[in-house]
């Protein structure tokens, strides 16, 4: 388990605020060995830094992630990565279908790695206020530390 894509739709709000979640996590936990990316589905976005309402509430955290830029998935990242994260069901059916019925193995939803956070899904934040960002925010980061664990567990 060492290269780990987050993929949601536009590749500027869920996915990038969970790639800078979670390389915050790897680094706590001394997981250097991790390669950790974010793409979207969609192709709206290409080239373009995350959404002012991610980089704003990412930064209240204490994460950066003004420095990401948008790309959409593409067949070479399903046999890239080790394991493909999924933002939400939409995302999910996607990637499954990009990927053939070979590597449904490796794509999960993220949140399946989160404990009791009560969701399978990161809901979309792009046509809301600052609140929903926030909201995604507690998922991501529950899912991040749930994610955390579970690659832990493979090391010992
Ligand atoms: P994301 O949010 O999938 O979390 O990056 C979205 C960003 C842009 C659009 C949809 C969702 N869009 O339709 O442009």
């Amino acid at each position: 388990m060492r290269r780990i894509l987050f993929v949601c739709l536009g590749n500027i709000c869920r996915s990038p605020m969970a790639e800078g979640v979670f390389r915050a996590e790897a680094l706590k936990r001394g997981m250097a060995h991790l390669e950790i990316d974010s793409a979207g589905t969609g192709s709206w976005h290409l080239g373009s830094p995350p959404d002012g309402r991610a980089v704003a509430a990412a930064a209240a955290r204490g994460f950066d992630i003004s420095g990401q830029r948008a790309r959409q998935v593409g067949p070479e990242d399903i046999a890239r990565f080790d394991l493909l994260l999924a933002m939400d069901e939409d995302n999910l059916a996607t990637l499954e279908r990009i990927a053939g019925p070979d590597a449904r193995a490796k794509i999960r939803l993220f949140l399946d790695f989160a404990d009791g956070s009560g969701t399978r899904n990161v809901p979309d934040p792009y046509h809301g206020g600052a609140d929903g960002f926030d909201h995604a925010l507690d998922l991501i980061e529950a899912g991040a530390r749930g994610l955390g664990d579970y690659i832990a567990s493979f090391s010992r």
